[in-house]
């Protein structure tokens, strides 16, 4: 019928993974990471808990916490978070051992759980060259913490401060600049080598920076980093839909207790588990590109770490979801909002 000629209503694809999540920990990790499981078959898991994952026994015993609460369908992907004194050898150890698939670059003080991060990259620069003679991806938190540079501008100052730097030292590092938030990420990486990829976020899809004071203060709009102008989200959304192998989904789910975002000091992170794939098709059909959303959400991730691509499916409906003002017992991402699309199995 016609009808059905101009509406998809069912969308099958591969199962997809999640290229950066934060899982958490103890009661947290249990409440969250069904929703995670729900809907991704393997997930990259941020080592940002307190302390830090850095050695290959912390990410063993997180690893296996983590099975506990997902079961036998979901495979943490564990990360090394880097420090001022990681070692080399042992990184590499932990790599070839199959515990790390890749190490995490936070700076110092940018973000959530982050005081332990690296202060300089100067001073890791011997293991950002064992990562690049290993093979071993390194994800990166992409903002400079210079006082001085306004935190809008982070994310663009650091790609000339930082990035463009390291990348011309380590030619052959492959490197992942996680959750973009600006045109001058999204052009650096499409016009950057096949050695750099980058994942994007529901939210940095959905909002520009007014959602953050949208009537008042909104602790639940508030992510690192931060979102944008309305120019950089529709720049993102661009790279997103592009069909490029270089972009691929990475939820950022942050989930924090609603006292803590609900506060003087409120945390960063936006808890989009729960509705994460529901919420990128929204953006996929919007831009009329849901024939894209397949290597967006299940394949170009996979190919960028090396990985083969899951068997199994997942499937959505054009049927809506109303997204509760609470999940778990935390603000989910669109709460209060109704989605097109719904997950099915
Ligand atoms: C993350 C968190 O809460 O751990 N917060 C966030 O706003 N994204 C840390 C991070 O990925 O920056
Ligand atoms: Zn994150």
């Amino acid at each position: 019928m016609a009808d059905q000629v101009l509406t998809i209503s069912s969308l099958t694809l591969r199962r997809p993974d999640d290229w950066h999540v934060h899982l958490r920990d103890g009661e947290m990790l249990a409440a969250v990471a069904p929703y995670t499981v729900r809907q991704f078959a393997r997930a990259i898991v941020m080592p940002n808990l307190s302390p830090p994952v850095t050695t290959v026994a912390m990410a063993q015993a997180y690893r296996a916490r983590i099975v506990t609460a997902a079961g036998p369908d979901f495979t943490p992907l564990m990360t090394c978070y880097l420090t001022d004194g990681t070692d080399p050898a042992d990184l590499i150890a932990g790599f070839e051992a199959g515990v790390w698939v890749a190490a995490k670059l936070y700076p110092a003080h940018a973000t959530t759980n982050s005081a332990h991060g690296v202060s300089d990259v100067a001073r890791i620069r011997p293991v950002i060259a064992a990562m690049e003679r290993a093979g071993m991806v390194l994800c990166v938190h992409g903002e400079v913490t210079d006082p001085a540079v306004d935190i809008f501008d982070r994310e663009a100052v650091f790609l000339d401060r930082v990035l463009a730097p390291l990348l011309r030292d380590f030619p052959g590092l492959r490197v992942v600049l996680e959750h973009i938030t600006t045109a001058d990420a999204a052009q650096f990486v499409a016009d950057g080598p096949a050695t750099l990829a980058a994942t994007i976020t529901p939210q940095h899809l959905h909002l520009n920076r007014n959602a953050l004071f949208a009537d008042g203060l909104r602790p639940h709009a508030y992510c690192l980093p931060v979102v944008k102008r309305e120019r950089h989200r529709l720049a993102v959304r661009a790279a997103a839909v592009s069909g490029s192998p270089k972009f691929f989904l990475g939820t950022d789910s942050a989930p924090h207790a609603v006292a803590a975002k609900e506060s003087a000091c409120g945390c960063a992170g936006i808890f989009n588990a729960p509705h994460a794939l529901e919420s990128y098709a929204a953006v996929f059909e919007a831009e009329g590109a849901l024939d894209r959303f397949e290597g967006f959400a299940s394949e170009h991730g996979a190919r960028f770490y090396g990985r083969p691509l899951n068997e199994g499916t997942v499937t959505l409906v054009r049927e809506p979801v109303d997204v509760p003002d609470r999940v778990a017992g935390i603000v989910p991402f669109h709460a209060g909002e109704r989605l097109a699309w719904r997950v099915v199995g």
